[in-house]
């Protein structure tokens, strides 16, 4: 089953939205197999976000995800990157649509609350990174609520 990473920004977390995240996630039938919060160093960040090197607003990217804690989370589930991406909203809020995370809860694309994967094969890169001891499988009875029988 598809995974992607899902990560509170620090901006997200001071602003009490931890739970408003996870609850979305949770309430569309993804199932959580991680969840930790923890300040990254400027290392790690730089190699989560090493697409983005050249770009003139990464020093500051790298500062912002620097400056407090972040809750990075593994979902699992039937086109969880895709889905996963559309429950954010577009990179910059003045885009986002209403009803999104980040078209309900934040301004500015410098600080918009959450990342998600944008590729499958980016999402394994970033869960590994994240979570290198592994992540939790197990089953789910929501699941027969959830998906239809593949019989
Ligand atoms: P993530 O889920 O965080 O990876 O966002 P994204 O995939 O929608 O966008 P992208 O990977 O291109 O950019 C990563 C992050 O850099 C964004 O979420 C923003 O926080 C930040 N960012 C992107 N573009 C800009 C920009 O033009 N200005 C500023 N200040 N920040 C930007
Ligand atoms: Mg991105």
């Amino acid at each position: 089953m598809e995974r992607t990473y899902i990560m509170v920004k620090p901006d997200g977390v001071q602003r009490g939205l931890v739970g408003e995240i996870v609850k979305r996630f949770e309430q569309k039938g993804f199932k959580l197999a991680a969840l930790r919060l923890m300040t990254p160093t400027e290392e790690h960040l730089k190699q989560h976000y090493k697409d983005l090197a050249e770009k003139p607003f990464f020093p500051g990217l790298i500062k912002y995800m620097t400056s407090g804690p972040v809750v990075g989370m593994v979902w699992v589930g039937k086109g969880a990157v895709t889905t996963g991406r559309k429950m954010l909203g577009a990179t910059n809020p003045a885009d986002s649509a209403p009803g999104t995370i980040r078209g309900d809860f934040c301004i500015e694309v410098g600080m918009n609350i959450c990342h998600g994967s944008d590729t499958v094969e980016n999402a394994e890169a970033e869960i590994a990174l994240w979570f290198p001891e592994g992540v939790a499988t197990y089953e789910k009875s929501e699941d027969a609520w959830l998906y239809e029988k593949r019989n």
